[in-house]
């Protein structure tokens, strides 16, 4: 599916559609001069009050006269409620009706937005519009009911300037940079949602290796006799009871090869499925664990973009993946585990089991000699329990950082919000038996967690932890995202990358 941008004058709906969005505002028609030939056509539903412009308020109707064209509404709401997030929901919104009418092409009319540019309203209308019309891969066997699901007659969207001075240059640039921000969150979100005895750890290195190959990334892998070697005692430890031994997996992108520059460091919490371990979490708090691996798809869908957008910038994604499961070889409440560090650590719930694996992780990382280390997981049930489904949590002592992800993430669409490295609560990790404690009470649990893996980052370099525990999953679905994996983090993390200023 393609999308194209033009700026020519329309004298009434285009053929076969055309989507026009519109404000919850009084006088939101008689404002708006470039749709004024559009109004004869809606001016009497908007008068009566049939119709208001609430924010993904839709109509859609057959238009009388020579146009034979479907006219669809989306609405906007109020102007001052308008967020990046909800533009991105209307493109989809607009892009999903085109499809449901099963056309060929349609038109969509960028609004004016105030002290937007036409260029960031249409890369947030085409991040909805890809979000909402690509379909992941299911794995249904019945063959109707497969094509049902992929047939796609929609080729092309154009984005229409409906003014007459043209406001942006290389629209091709911005459409294209825009669809690749969806394009990898596509890929996150179908890696996540792929089921537990399809993705293990083996499963999701061999992946990696394909992309690898395909976009001539440097890859290492190391299966469960080299990270007993080299002494992670955390991977090791957490995947310890399954069948489906832990892989670690490290895949370096490399934009500018005659630079001795310093990497960007992505790490991503890779637990294939968390069943809690010999903690067992009860059936509910199983049902959808098989995303616990949504940090390591997002690193894994942020580099192979990154790679495939040529990004001059270099990269380093660490990957450790294990299955947390019950064996006989499952860690204990008790155990003491050597982490790749060194330090050891008294485990307390086997549930927290992603901290163990991230820190040896970090460990990883920090080999690379990172200039920013950036790591990302479904890490705490409190951080859900705080912030909800649409805001992620941000941890990190540099406020630099700090702003530019919680920034970054606005521009895309992606809420970030800041929690403390409370020095206050370091004394909730202290062991009698080991260097730490892995977790301490449940108040704070989540600035517990992030307490915790600071212990493995080495200060000088600028750190940011970010808890995706409550917004990685959508259980109600939106215009731009069916129920299931969301990919968050992807948009922020590639956007971030993309505008770097070493890039
Ligand atoms: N994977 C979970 C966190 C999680 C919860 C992610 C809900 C997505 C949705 C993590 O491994 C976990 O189980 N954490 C425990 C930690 C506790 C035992 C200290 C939790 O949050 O309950
Ligand atoms: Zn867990
Ligand atoms: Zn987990």
């Amino acid at each position: 599916m393609n999308f194209r941008y033009k700026n020519d004058h329309m004298n009434g709906p285009q053929k076969p559609a055309t989507v026009i969005f519109l404000y919850d505002l009084p006088g939101n028609l008689e404002s708006r001069t470039e749709i004024s030939s559009f109004r004869r056509y809606f001016n009497p539903l908007m008068d009566s009050g049939a119709y208001k412009g609430k924010f993904l308020e839709c109509v859609n109707f057959y238009t009388p006269f020579k146009d034979e064209a479907w006219l669809i509404l989306v609405g906007l709401g109020k102007p001052e409620d308008l967020t990046e997030a909800r533009m991105i929901e209307c493109g989809a919104l607009a892009a999903g009706r085109i499809r449901e009418l099963n056309l060929k092409e349609g038109f969509i009319c960028l609004p004016p937005v105030d002290n937007w540019s036409y260029a960031k309203v249409m890369a947030l209308l085409v991040i909805g519009a890809r979000l909402a019309i690509e379909k992941l891969e299911n794995l249904k066997t019945n063959p109707e009911e497969m094509r049902a699901s992929h047939s796609q007659r929609l080729k092309n969207l154009f984005f229409h300037y409906l003014g007459s001075k043209d406001p942006m240059e290389k629209p091709q640039t911005i459409i294209n940079k825009a669809d690749m921000l969806a394009m990898a969150q596509l890929h996150a979100r179908t890696l996540t949602d792929l089921p537990p005895n399809v993705l293990y750890p083996e499963s999701f290195a061999g992946e990696a290796k394909k992309l690898a190959l395909k976009y001539k990334l440097r890859i290492s892998v190391w299966e469960s006799d080299k990270i007993q070697l080299e002494g992670a005692g955390g991977i090791d430890a957490v995947g310890g009871g399954s069948v489906h031994e832990p892989n670690l997996v490290i895949l370096e992108y490399d934009g500018k090869p005659d630079s001795t520059e310093a990497p960007i460091a992505l790490v991503g919490k890779g637990i294939t499925f968390d069943s809690g371990g010999l903690c067992l979490k009860p059936a509910d708090g199983m049902a959808g664990m098989k995303g616990d691996m949504a940090g390591a798809a997002v690193v894994l869908a942020v580099i192979s973009a990154a790679a495939e957008l040529g990004l001059k910038q270099k990269l380093v994604g660490v990957m450790p993946l294990a299955e947390n499961m019950t064996g006989s070889r499952a860690y204990r409440p008790s155990d003491v585990i050597k982490t790749l560090s060194g330090h050891t650590v008294e485990v307390v719930n086997t549930d927290a089991e992603g901290r163990l694996v991230l820190a040896d992780g970090i460990t990883v990382a920090l080999k690379y000699r990172p200039s920013i280390l950036i790591d990302i997981a479904t890490l705490t049930g409190a951080c859900q329990v705080a912030l909800g489904t649409q805001y992620a949590g941000i941890f990190s002592d540099d406020k630099e950082l700090t702003e530019s992800i919680i920034e970054t993430g606005r521009e895309v669409g992606e809420n970030f919000w800041p929690l403390p490295l409370a020095r206050e609560y370091e004394d909730e990790i202290k062991s009698e038996m080991a260097d730490f404690k892995h977790m301490g009470g449940r108040a704070g649990g989540a600035i517990n967690a992030a307490l915790f893996l600071k212990k493995f980052v080495k200060s000088p370099i600028p750190w940011a932890h970010l808890d995706i525990a409550g917004v990685a999953r959508a259980s109600k679905k939106t215009p731009s995202c069916p129920e299931g994996s969301t990919g968050f983090g992807t948009r922020t993390l590639l956007r971030y990358i993309m505008k770097n200023p070493l890039a």
